[in-house]
This record gives C-alpha cells, sequence and structure tokens, in this order.
C-alpha cells in the first residue's frame, strides 16, 4: 500500500507542484541529489573519487512528453561526458529510456540513444540504461539488444530481482557478455509479475548475484577499467549489507577476483557500508542523480524507507 501510494504520487502532476514548492522537501531531497546542475554533479563525484569510489552520473528525468524535450535530454546527457572528461574524473552515465522518447516511439528513443553512444564511445566511456517499471522492460531489452547488433559494446542494463522474469534475463544476457546491475527494484509492480514479499526478493537477489558471478567466471572475468569507467560484468547495487555478505563470500567460493566485481550504492545512503567496502579492497560505485526533475526520483527514495517518509512528515509540521 505504502509503495501504491508514492508510485502514484511519483507520477500526479498536483503533488509535484506542491511538493516541489516547499523548500524543505528540496533539502530533504538533497541527501540524495547531487543539485540541479551538472557542476553539482562533478561536484559530488570529486568527493566520491577522493575517498576511492567510482560514480555514475545520471542527468535525472524521465517520460518526457514530446520529441523536442527527448532531444533536449539527450543533449544534456551529451555534455556530461564532456564535462566527466573535463574533470577528469572516474565516472560512467546512466540513463532512463524514457527520458529519451521510449515512451513516445522507440524509434525517437533508438536515434537518441546512438547519439549518447557515440558519444560515450569518443569518451571511451560506458552508458548504464537504468530498468523502469514493468510496462517498458521488455521494450528496454529490446532496445538493448538493437544496440548491440548495431555494434555497440559500451552500453549495460539494469535487472531488478524482484520480477519473476529475471533469473531467465539475467541467463540470456551474460550470455551474450552484457553488463548488468542488479538492484532489487525501486517500482510497484503486480503481483503476478514480481514478488510482493521483500523475502523472496531478497532470496531472488542472491540467486541471480550467483548467476551473475557464475557468468562473469565463464567470460574470464573481465575486470573494471583502470580508469573507473566501464564496470565489470556484474555490478550489485544494493545497501542491504546480507546481500552485499552473501556476494562477498560466493565471489571467493567461485574465485571471482575482485577487480572484476563492483559494488553500487545510492548517494547520500549508507556512506559507512561504502567507505568500508572501499577499505575491505572492493570496487564500490555510486549513483549521482542531478537536476531540476528530481521530484519522481525522491518519491522513490521515500517509498523504499518508511523512516524517510515520517521524516518528511514531521519536517512538514515543524517549518
Ligand atoms: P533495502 O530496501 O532492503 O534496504 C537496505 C538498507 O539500505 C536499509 O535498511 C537502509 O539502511 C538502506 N536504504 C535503502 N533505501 C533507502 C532509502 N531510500 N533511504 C535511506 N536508506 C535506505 N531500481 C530500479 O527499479 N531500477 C533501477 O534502474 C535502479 N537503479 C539503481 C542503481 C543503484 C546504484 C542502486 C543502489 C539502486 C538502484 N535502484 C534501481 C533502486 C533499488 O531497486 C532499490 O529500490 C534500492 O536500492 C533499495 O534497496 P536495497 O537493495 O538497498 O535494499
Amino acid at each position: 500500500m505504502f509503495r501504491s501510494f508514492f508510485s502514484y504520487l511519483s507520477k500526479a502532476a498536483w503533488a509535484r507542484r506542491i511538493v516541489t514548492k516547499w523548500s524543505f522537501a528540496w533539502k530533504m531531497a538533497s541527501r540524495f541529489i547531487a543539485g540541479e546542475d551538472l557542476s553539482d554533479g562533478i561536484n559530488t563525484i570529486k568527493l566520491l573519487n577522493s575517498k576511492g569510489i567510482n560514480a555514475s552520473l545520471d542527468h535525472l528525468g524521465e517520460h518526457t512528453i514530446s520529441p523536442e524535450q527527448a532531444r533536449k535530454a539527450a543533449m544534456d546527457i551529451v555534455q556530461a561526458f564532456d564535462a566527466i572528461d573535463e574533470a577528469g574524473v572516474r565516472s560512467n552515465v546512466s540513463i532512463k529510456l524514457t527520458q529519451i522518447g521510449l515512451s513516445l516511439d522507440p524509434d525517437i528513443c533508438l536515434e537518441n540513444l546512438q547519439l549518447i553512444l557515440d558519444k560515450a564511445k569518443s569518451c571511451n566511456n560506458f552508458v548504464r540504461i537504468d530498468m523502469e517499471d514493468s510496462p517498458v522492460t521488455q521494450r528496454t531489452l529490446n532496445i538493448l539488444e538493437t544496440m548491440q547488433k548495431r555494434g555497440y559494446d559500451n552500453v549495460g542494463i539494469v535487472i531488478q530481482a524482484y520480477l519473476y522474469r529475471s533469473a531467465d534475463d539475467i541467463r540470456k544476457l551474460t550470455e551474450n557478455c552484457f553488463k548488468v546491475r542488479l538492484c532489487k527494484g525501486a517500482y510497484k509492480e503486480p503481483v503476478n509479475i514480481a514478488y510482493p514479499k521483500m523475502k523472496d526478493v531478497d532470496t531472488s537477489y542472491d540467486r541471480c548475484t550467483a548467476l551473475l558471478i557464475d557468468g562473469a567466471i565463464v567470460k574470464d572475468c573481465p575486470e573494471l577499467s583502470p580508469d573507473g569507467k566501464i564496470p565489470p560484468l556484474p555490478a550489485l547495487a544494493t545497501h542491504d549489507p546480507e546481500r552485499v555478505n552473501f556476494a562477498k563470500k560466493y565471489a571467493d567460493r567461485v574465485g571471482l577476483p575482485r577487480n572484476a566485481l563492483e559494488f553500487q550504492m545510492l548517494n547520500g545512503i549508507r556512506r559507512d557500508l561504502q567507505e568500508q567496502l572501499v577499505k575491505e579492497g572492493y570496487w564500490v560505485g555510486v549513483y549521482v542523480p542531478y537536476g531540476t526533475e528530481w521530484y519522481p526520483y525522491f518519491m522513490r527514495r521515500l517509498a523504499e524507507r518508511p523512516a524517510n517518509l515520517w521524516f518528511f512528515i514531521y519536517n512538514f509540521f515543524h517549518r
């Protein structure tokens, strides 16, 4: 119910208009979001890099409503590669396909994605496609496949452990040497396609982790590039210490080197765990979102954790 409510709020224009006007909302959102400008994202990455942490820069935005908006978003993303190069930071880029036109027309999306991947290639960089809610899961995977057929190998994907289909998707993706970021899943999904109970999502997460690690071993354990931009095959995106511990133990048991695995977390969440993993000799990459379109991202962060919501409500009454 909690997630359904926030899922509704994240798409409700009226709620967005109200919430984004509250200064305390931005104050709270800025725990997760680097700032509204590209330079804010770069500054956050510099700080992370100084602690030995890599990054993936995300220009916030989703479900654009016109081809012009989708092209503008693609051009903004292209600029991010230049900023990364100019600053000399260890970061690749994450994107959402509905931001560059997937919900308008797959051809518009493909054209914009190609522009972004060409730019990434010219900068020796990498693009991670975030996974959005289930109406676009298959379309997102189709676009990834199309890009592979067109010869692009500098692109990877996110898979959500809460979907029943994910283990099968991972098997296919690892056979084709795709780089996969595994997360639990942040959207409200119906029970016919996703595990409703967190316990089952956790079990699925561990099963998918093992599949990804086994897949990396079969492919000779490609390592993170020395500049921190091109990730290894498995990227395990979670702040859950039990999932992290399972992955560490499994990787040790089957002999996956630490350079062939990256743990990933969201900006502003479990900084202690991020730093602890770096100390233990693991690679950590942090997802750094920036931009003015922070509202739906912020709603998903609230939905993940009731404590965030209570904090938000407390601040509402103590403005
Ligand atoms: P879980 O929700 O069990 O949380 C474990 C612990 O982490 C909590 O006990 C708490 O300490 C901390 N925590 C988690 N969320 C928090 C929050 N919002 N505020 C404060 N503390 C919090 N999802 C998706 O559907 N598509 C995508 O493309 C991505 N991409 C992505 C990239 C990266 C790098 C990460 C880390 C995550 C995503 N996600 C995502 C989000 C993901 O699906 C999931 O919703 C969150 O990571 C929370 O799940 P955990 O695995 O952390 O576990």
